[in-house]
């Protein structure tokens, strides 16, 4: 797979996400994500929710990939999808927009309900590591 902006594979992406949605553990809102990304050496990267009986504490599933990301070499993500347990794609949450800023590429790339935008398309005026500097 490219990692190319404009020649990605998102149908492949989304199916990574979808099978990965598929371990997900979420008996409490029976609400399976899965979320998969590219990292800019074209590493396939992969999470799907993990909740735990204390609700608040509940992993989403981009927590997971960010961990892999890390886990597997670092680096920044250029591509993101995540789906839901029909594997429509749905929008990521705020929290993880914040997450996603930080791990990813300035010009990260998400596929989104209404197409692909721009992480400063879904999270403008970031704040960021800069701000604490
Ligand atoms: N969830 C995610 O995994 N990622 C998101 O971006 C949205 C929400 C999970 C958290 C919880 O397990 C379930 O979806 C319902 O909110």
């Amino acid at each position: 797979m490219t990692t190319d902006a404009h020649d990605v594979d998102w149908d492949h992406l989304r199916e990574a996400a979808g099978d990965a949605m598929e371990r997900a553990y979420a008996p409490y809102s029976k609400y399976r994500v899965g979320a998969a990304a590219l990292a800019e050496d074209g590493r396939l990267v992969v999470g799907c929710n993990v909740e735990n009986a204390a609700y608040g504490v509940t992993l989403c599933a981009e927590c997971g990939l960010v961990s892999q990301l890390h886990l597997t070499g670092g680096g920044k993500l250029s591509h993101f999808v995540c789906v839901n347990g029909d594997r429509d794609v749905i929008m990521p949450c705020g929290r993880c927009r914040q997450l996603l800023s930080e791990n990813g590429r300035s010009d990260l790339q998400l596929l989104t309900p209404e197409g692909v935008r721009s992480i400063a398309e879904v999270l403008p005026q970031a704040f960021g590591p800069a701000d604490l500097a």
